[in-house]
């Protein structure tokens, strides 16, 4: 269980420029970053070719999201094929302002996930409660339901990291305690393991997203099932190197 590599992502959103992302790049460059963690960052893809060129090797590039075949008349889009060709290894789907911003579906975030994978991108598989489904009870039912339709359009579980998003906790300065993160990703890893497989329930890494930042990092860090995060707004400020480093 120990085997799993700690995952830190850098989720940047649709922020900074040439100038301020080229700053940020410079800070993680010649950072002192723990080896035994794997770090991603999602740029913008107008940026990923700029944040590929730039960012030191050692930290993987992902795309924010993807559309769900690989070429065509799909006006704004971008297939994952680009994706690889601009040299960045992951995607994130399923993210909570796709799902609740642009109204992506279960169904179409489940037709991403196969495409993505099929050709050879990770997919950061993003899942996640809003406040009135917790207030009602339903964060499992919720969670395991959008696992359901990832789970469906998984081959290789090798390639997919799972990042649980409470919504309520996205960009609000209000985290989940390690508690409720850890008693949701414990719950998540049981779901894999009755209905996946025990390999993959052992395997897989299960991430924490919403509000982190430097200060509570490593005490979220430090649950057992906690294995990484996905950072939204702490990501753009060198405080990200210190989450990066929260399991050192
Ligand atoms: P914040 O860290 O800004 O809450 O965002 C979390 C997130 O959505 C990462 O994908």
């Amino acid at each position: 269980m120990a085997l799993r590599k700690f995952f830190v992502g850098g989720n940047w959103k649709m922020n900074g420029n040439k100038d301020s992302l080229g700053e940020l790049i410079t800070t993680l460059n010649t950072a002192s970053l723990h080896d035994e963690t794997e770090v991603v960052c999602a740029a913008p893809s107008i940026y990923l070719d700029f944040a590929r060129s730039n960012l030191d090797p050692r930290i993987s590039v992902a795309a924010q999201n993807c559309y769900k075949v690989a070429k065509g008349a799909f006006t704004g889009e971008i297939s994952p094929a680009m994706i690889r060709d601009c040299g960045a290894d992951w995607v994130i789907l399923g993210h909570s302002e796709r799902r609740h911003v642009f109204g992506e579906s279960d169904e179409l975030i489940g037709q991403k996930v196969a495409h993505a994978l099929e050709n050879d991108l990770g997919v950061i598989a993003c899942i996640g409660e809003k406040l009135e489904e917790r207030e009602a009870g339903t964060t499992e039912e919720v969670v395991y339901a959008q696992t359901q339709v990832i789970a469906e359009n998984v081959k290789d579980w090798g390639k997919v990291v799972l990042a649980y998003e409470p919504v309520w906790a996205i960009g609000t300065g209000k985290t989940a305690t390690p508690e409720q993160a850890q008693e949701v990703h414990e719950k998540l890893r049981a779901w894999l393991r009755a209905n996946v497989s025990d390999d993959v329930a052992d395997s897989v890494r299960i991430i924490y997203g919403g509000s982190v930042t430097g200060a509570n990092c490593r005490e979220l860090a430090s649950q057992g099932d906690v294995d990484g995060f996905l950072v939204g707004g702490a990501s753009l400020k060198p405080e990200f190197v210190d989450i990066i480093n929260a399991r050192a």
